[in-house]
């Protein structure tokens, strides 16, 4: 069955585009992934349409997530949420490559296809694959009824409501939620202890509140688009928890605004990219306050010492940057989920400083349902 969107959500309720609006959409986005799903009494989270018992989920030794685009950075960032949550092994691939290589299929993973539309081609292609091989697939998907929600074996509804600009904000923000929600799903059956679970449940429920800060925001990285929007290129880096972030800003820059980005783990910047650096070539750097924080820094230096300027986000000033966007303090599993939105901004308002096409970049389709 396919439910139909309300007509008036397509409504621009005073925005000039759609990704602007469905930036601004993301605090009630995030409130309505994570509606009816809170289970405080076992300090977990019920998953109505998942249809894997808990025996089954303890059978799981590993995890594999499929996707493309931005659904694909949505997976890496799932994979580590899992790996900490849960402690299943777990990583992503693109599902173009995933299914032209042939895949050993393990009867032993969990198998996750993520897309927003639910219709792109190489993810549906990658979960018929896997079923013809007798695996089990769950789908973290948007468009409820959707190709790849009726071929899983069940899944994780994103709740983020119609997405119509080309390029994914809101409902990327969801997925990295929905992936949360599943991580504390997989880890309190396993070894998660009901502390972290309270722990992660009380992030989780702050989210919301400051998603909307990160968006008041926004005065601040419009005035940071117009410095940066002439770079040459754009380097962004991150360790760990800020890679997948600083991946994912990347491809957001390039898909809005053409301006080239390039996305590196900060500690591979020495091995090579470091070659590229210079006045014209800034780096965004995703520093969150955690164990990574002095690694990070140092990479900061490094940048500086080839007189590279940095924009930071992080969640205190950096001093060997030359801006920093302040981002709110929460659990540090999920601090990949705010530290995207104000690189959504930025890459929104240089887009606008450029005068792009906004909501359909050229070349790009929304979702590319051929091979
Ligand atoms: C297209 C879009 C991307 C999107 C990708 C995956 O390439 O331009 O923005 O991330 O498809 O789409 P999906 O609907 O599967 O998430």
């Amino acid at each position: 069955t396919t439910v139909e969107w309300e007509a008036e959500s397509y409504d621009m309720g005073g925005h000039d585009t759609y990704m602007h609006k469905e930036i601004h959409e993301q605090v009630d986005a995030v409130d309505r992934v994570l509606r009816g799903r809170i289970d405080d009494r076992f300090s977990t989270v019920r998953l109505g349409g998942l249809n894997l018992d808990a025996r089954e989920a303890r059978g799981v030794r590993r995890v594999k997530i499929l996707g493309c685009g931005s659904a694909y950075h949505t997976g890496l960032i799932g994979a580590q949420l899992i790996e900490e949550l849960a402690r299943i092994p777990a990583d992503a691939e693109p599902a173009s490559e995933f299914r032209y290589r042939n895949p050993v299929v393990d009867p032993d993973t969990l198998y996750i296809a993520v897309s927003q539309s639910g219709e792109t081609y190489d993810t549906l292609a990658a979960v018929q694959e896997l079923k013809r091989k007798g695996a089990r697939v769950l789908g973290v998907v948007n468009v409820v009824g959707s190709a790849i929600a009726r071929e899983t074996d069940g899944g994780v509804y994103v709740h983020a409501g119609p997405e119509v600009c080309v390029v994914s904000t809101k409902c990327f923000t969801n997925t990295a939620v929905a992936f949360a929600l599943l991580a504390l799903h997989l880890g309190r059956i396993r070894d998660l202890s009901v502390a972290d679970g309270k722990r992660i449940i009380a992030g989780l429920r702050k989210l919301p509140e400051q998603i909307s800060e990160v968006l008041r925001g926004e005065e601040e990285i419009k005035k940071l688009a117009a410095e940066y929007a002439n770079a040459k290129s754009m380097m962004f880096v991150g360790r760990v928890r800020g890679y997948p972030v600083a991946r994912e800003a990347s491809l957001k820059l390039k898909e809005v605004s053409y301006v080239h980005a390039e996305a590196y783990p900060a500690s591979e910047l020495k091995h090579g990219p470091l070659a590229l650096i210079e006045p014209e070539v800034p780096t965004v750097a995703v520093l969150p306050d955690d164990d990574l924080l002095e690694k990070n820094r140092a990479t900061l230096e490094e940048i500086k010492a080839r007189s590279g300027r940095i924009l930071a986000v992080a969640h205190q000033e950096q001093e060997k940057a030359d801006h920093t966007i302040v981002v709110p303090r929460n659990e540090v599993e999920l601090d990949p989920i705010l530290m995207g939105i104000p690189l959504q901004l930025l890459a929104y308002h240089t887009a606008l400083a450029l005068g792009r096409d906004i909501d359909k970049p050229r070349n790009l389709a929304k979702s590319v349902t051929v091979e």
